[in-house]
């Protein structure tokens, strides 16, 4: 799949949370930080708390105002999707 098409499931998404390989999801939305890691303004260690999971909560609880949507664009991989206990344990 190609991103943008990605389907991400929780457990694929926790192993993505390495400072050279840092993903996460924001309201469904998952995303490759990798890049953005250097050029986000509260510093690479405040959003280095949010990779590898959900960080929808962290996110709003320090700017739910930021527009990620647009700011992660080029970042966006897919959609989270939830666990299918048959496939993905
Ligand atoms: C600023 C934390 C994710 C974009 C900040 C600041 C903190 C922070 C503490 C304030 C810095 C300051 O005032 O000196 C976090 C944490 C994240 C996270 C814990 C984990 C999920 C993101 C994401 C984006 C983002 C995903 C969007 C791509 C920004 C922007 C600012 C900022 C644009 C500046 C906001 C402003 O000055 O109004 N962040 N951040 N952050 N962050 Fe994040």
């Amino acid at each position: 799949a190609r991103a943008g098409q990605l389907s991400v499931t929780p457990h694929q998404l926790a192993q993505h949370n390495q400072l050279d390989d840092a993903w996460l999801a924001i309201r469904g939305k998952v995303y490759n930080v990798t890049h953005y890691l250097p050029f986000h303004p509260g510093g690479a260690e405040e959003l280095q708390r949010g990779i590898g999971k959900d960080a929808t909560t962290l996110f709003d609880e320090v700017h739910a105002w930021v527009n990620y949507e647009s700011l992660l664009q080029k970042c966006y991989l897919g959609r989270l999707v939830s666990v299918d206990p048959e496939v993905d344990t």
